[in-house]
């Protein structure tokens, strides 16, 4: 039985090839022809190791995809001959450069790949680091604005979670992750930290991501006019880290000094309530004991507040200071102004007395 099917396969074959003998010897262009065999729904490869590949190729994703009308070998350039043995990884960027003439979306954006993590480890050989397709797909690459797609915003973390698994396990417990997960759409995803075809390593200076910079990061979003203030967290967490000790010195580029993420972590970032979260009053001696910070760090450290703001009633001692150095300033300057005025009118009494 086996034997029978086996010859019923190679008759199969036989056939195609016939066929492809017959109507596409030699240089092989046009969709019809690849078609002859990869139409085929149990067209098919045995690897090396034994393992069965399927090569039927079902044109239905490619019409519903952005590359609807595109030809095979548009993309498959390099197929030229039947049979192809060695067939060389699909370069999309054969359309994606800035000044295409075939109406691909240009942009800066797209040139920055190369010089991205991404691009500069697959430069050097890392046969992991993900060229264009593993990021976007291959026959069915959709818009980006459709739920399907890879790069719906929702999906992002787990597109990219495919290959940093552990980082996407952990962000999806964070209060960030797990607002992304509820449907949340201010809520960050890695690439509202990390960018997209410019992702760069953290150690690097213009990383967005960096020690210098991640604190510009997260102010795009819990800065004065971020999204934050819609959920009811205060959005003054930038101004009072960058009057704190800390924040100075990260402006004079002290990388060893705290900056948000040192306190707040940043894949795991969670709320001050949740147990596990780095601020939580239990863990304080712990994130300010760090290695490298303040190793004589005691429960002491949990009674004080990081963001402090002197003009909120909330910060006890240092508003009831800082209230009265307002009341000192006003009295002093309204001091200074009515002493000015009375001396003003004294020199005009007696100038009028000199007449
Ligand atoms: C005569 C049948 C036939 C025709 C026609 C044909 N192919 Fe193939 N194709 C094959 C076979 C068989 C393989 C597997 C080769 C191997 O053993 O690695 C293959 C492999 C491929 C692969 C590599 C898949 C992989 O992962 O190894 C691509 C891509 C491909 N074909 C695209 C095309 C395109 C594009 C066309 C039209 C220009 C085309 N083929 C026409 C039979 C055909
Ligand atoms: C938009 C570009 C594009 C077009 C158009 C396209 N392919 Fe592909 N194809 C790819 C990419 C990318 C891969 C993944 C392998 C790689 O990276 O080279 C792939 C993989 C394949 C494979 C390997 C099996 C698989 O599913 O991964 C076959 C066979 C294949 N293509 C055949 C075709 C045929 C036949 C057509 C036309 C009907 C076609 N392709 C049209 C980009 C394209
Ligand atoms: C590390 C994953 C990754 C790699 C690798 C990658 N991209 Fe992207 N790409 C993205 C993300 C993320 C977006 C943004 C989607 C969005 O707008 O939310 C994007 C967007 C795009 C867009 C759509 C822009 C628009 O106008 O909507 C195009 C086109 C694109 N990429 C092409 C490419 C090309 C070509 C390559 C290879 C040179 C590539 N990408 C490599 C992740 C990647
Ligand atoms: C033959 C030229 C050509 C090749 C090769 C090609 N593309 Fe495209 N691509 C286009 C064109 C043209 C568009 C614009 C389609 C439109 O706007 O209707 C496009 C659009 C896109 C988009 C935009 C989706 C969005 O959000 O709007 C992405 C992503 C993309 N291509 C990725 C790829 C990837 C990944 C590859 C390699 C597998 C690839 N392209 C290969 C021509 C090409
Ligand atoms: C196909 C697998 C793959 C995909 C998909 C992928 N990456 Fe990567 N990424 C890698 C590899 C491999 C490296 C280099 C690893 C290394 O040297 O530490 C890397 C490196 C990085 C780095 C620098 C790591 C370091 O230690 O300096 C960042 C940040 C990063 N990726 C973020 C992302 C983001 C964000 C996405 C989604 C938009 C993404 N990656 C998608 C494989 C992938
Ligand atoms: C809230 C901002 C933020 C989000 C969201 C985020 N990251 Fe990160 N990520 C960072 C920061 C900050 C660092 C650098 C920390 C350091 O080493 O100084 C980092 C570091 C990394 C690294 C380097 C290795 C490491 O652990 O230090 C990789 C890879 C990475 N992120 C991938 C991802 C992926 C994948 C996602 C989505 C699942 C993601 N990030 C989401 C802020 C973010
Ligand atoms: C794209 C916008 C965005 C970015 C970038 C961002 N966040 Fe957030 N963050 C949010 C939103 C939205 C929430 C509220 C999520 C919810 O609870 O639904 C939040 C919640 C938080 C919370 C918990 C607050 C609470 O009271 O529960 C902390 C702490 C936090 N973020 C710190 C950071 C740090 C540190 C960074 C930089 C590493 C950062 N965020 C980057 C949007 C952002
Ligand atoms: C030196 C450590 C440290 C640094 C640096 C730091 N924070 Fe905090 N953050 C804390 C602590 C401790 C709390 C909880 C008590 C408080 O409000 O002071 C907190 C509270 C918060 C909250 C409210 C969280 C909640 O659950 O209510 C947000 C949001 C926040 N920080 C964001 C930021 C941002 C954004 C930055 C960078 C500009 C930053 N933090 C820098 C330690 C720090």
């Amino acid at each position: 039985m086996a034997r029978f099917s086996r010859q019923k396969e190679l008759i199969g074959t036989l056939v195609i090839y016939f066929l492809v003998a017959l109507g596409a010897a030699g240089p092989v262009r046009g969709e019809q022809k690849c078609l002859i065999c990869h139409g085929k729904t149990d067209h098919h490869k045995i690897e090396a190791t034994g393992r069965r590949v399927s090569l039927y190729i079902d044109t239905s994703v490619i019409a519903a995809s952005v590359h609807a009308g595109k030809k095979c070998t548009d993309c498959h350039a390099d197929i030229v001959d039947i049979p192809h043995k060695t067939v060389a990884k699909v370069n999309c960027r054969r359309c994606h450069y800035s000044g295409n003439p075939v109406g691909a979306p240009q942009g800066e954006m797209y040139d920055q790949y190369e010089h991205s993590v991404h691009g500069l480890e697959v430069g050097r050989g890392n046969r992991k680091a993900p060229v264009c397709q593993d990021c976007h797909g291959s026959h069915d690459v959709l818009r980006h604005d459709l739920p399907q797609s890879k790069f719906y915003r929702q999906s992002i973390p787990r597109t990219c979670g495919t290959c940093h698994l552990d980082i996407y396990a952990t962000y999806r417990e964070s209060v960030h992750g797990s607002a992304v997960e509820l449907g949340n759409t201010d809520s960050p995803v890695c690439t509202s930290c990390h960018g997209e075809h410019n992702i760069e390593r953290p150690d690097l200076l213009d990383s967005r991501v960096s020690p210098i910079h991640v604190t510009e990061t997260c102010s795009g979003c819990h800065g004065p006019m971020g999204v934050v203030a819609k959920y009811g967290i205060k959005t003054d967490r930038i101004a009072t880290f960058e009057e704190s000790f800390h924040g100075v010195a990260q402006l004079m580029e002290n990388m060893m000094v705290a900056n948000c993420a040192s306190c707040h972590g940043y894949h795991d970032i969670r709320s001050q309530v949740d147990p596990k979260s780095s601020i939580n009053p239990a863990n304080i001696p712990g994130t300010c004991g760090k290695e490298g910070c303040h190793p004589e760090a005691s429960a002491r450290f949990t009674s004080g507040r990081i963001h402090i703001d002197p003009s909120s009633e909330e910060s006890g001692f240092l508003y009831y200071i800082s209230r009265g150095f307002l009341v000192l300033t006003v009295s002093v300057l309204a001091g200074l102004f009515i002493f000015i005025i009375l001396d003003l009118f004294r020199r005009a009494k007696a100038a009028r007395g000199q007449k």
